[in-house]
């Protein structure tokens, strides 16, 4: 007689489950590239544990659809996607994923930061369209690294691991936060930094405090030819502003994450040459995924065995 069901709304890499199967519950992966709305709220019934990612919107409405649910075990270090005032009222544990995606998440930004900047994918294009016919001192021109200010919005673990590899490329950093910390760079008002910055990039969790963080008129405060970075999440800025914004005032931007998410086809911001999108893979090393995996595993049996998860949130 297995002790339960645990819904898992997407495969996910490595071997963790088999611990949950080995614990003697019953576990339930959703197959799909997405799950549907209708299907999420009819898979969670009966479900004892639940495991998201960021795409399953998981609000009162679920969880009333599984009044057994004690845990969700989220499979991310963002919780934006659950709304944790019903977990907490109906008493259900929530838990997430940090540290373990800190450098993977810090390297897309980089990776994100030096495409931009050095117009590396307008550039493949070129040379793919076999608009390559000559060398030429003006051609693709883009902004050096070496000496430009950095200012990182959100100075948590992956706000520093941003910073120690744009010192490694010779980069100024500064950083806003709700506080300072005992680190080595200027902390600035958000105002300040963006006066200041030649590249911003976001680490701030979405918050209803951080929605729209950089709406309009603070993209337009950043410096003329200036690059916005956002491997956070797509509701700290406001496309609509965004795209008039990459239409002269900015030199671009590198976005791991959108608002709406998915980006769908067609949308303005792919029409951009200046603009960098990658779906949300932040924290897609291999490793990193399976680890995330384990961690939420661990997150739940703690959970389910009525003991201290490692990674509450609530
Ligand atoms: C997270 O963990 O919050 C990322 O956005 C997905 O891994």
């Amino acid at each position: 007689m297995p002790k339960g069901k645990i819904l898992v709304t997407r495969s996910l890499p490595g071997k963790a489950l088999d611990r949950l199967r080995e614990a003697g519950y019953q576990v339930e992966v959703h197959e799909g590239l997405f799950l549907p709305r209708e299907d999420l709220l009819k898979r969670v019934e009966g479900a004892i544990g639940l495991i998201p990612t960021v795409e399953d919107r998981i609000d009162a409405e679920v969880m009333d659809r599984a009044p057994g649910l004690k845990v969700i075990a989220c499979y991310s270090v963002g919780v934006d996607h659950v709304d944790l005032e019903a977990a907490r009222e109906r008493g259900i544990r929530v838990t997430h994923t940090p540290g373990v995606l800190t450098e993977a998440t810090a390297d897309l930004t980089l990776a994100l930061l030096l495409a931009v900047a050095r117009r590396v994918v307008e550039g493949a294009a070129y040379a793919r369209d076999g608009l390559w016919k000559a060398w030429h001192p003006e051609l693709l021109l883009g902004m050096d690294l070496q000496g430009a200010t950095l200012g990182i919005v959100g100075m948590g673990r992956i706000g520093q691991a941003v910073a120690q590899r744009a010192e490694a490329f010779g980069m100024k950093v500064v950083y806003t936060s709700r506080a300072p910390k005992p680190l080595p760079y200027p902390h600035l008002s958000l105002e300040e930094l963006l006066a200041t910055s030649d590249i911003v990039s976001l680490h701030t969790p979405l918050t209803p405090e951080t929605h729209r963080l950089m709406n309009r008129e603070r993209l337009f405060a950043m410096r003329p030819g200036s690059i916005l970075i956002n491997t956070a999440r797509g509701g700290l800025v406001d496309t609509e502003a965004l795209v008039e914004a990459l239409k002269g005032h900015l030199f671009g931007a590198g976005l791991d994450v959108t608002d709406p998410e998915p980006l769908p086809p067609g949308h303005p911001l792919y029409t951009l040459p200046n603009a960098v999108i990658t779906p949300h893979i932040g924290s897609a090393g291999r490793r990193t995924r399976e680890h995330m995996a384990e961690i939420a595993v661990e997150n739940l049996l703690f959970a389910l065995e009525g003991r201290e998860p490692p990674n509450p949130v609530v």
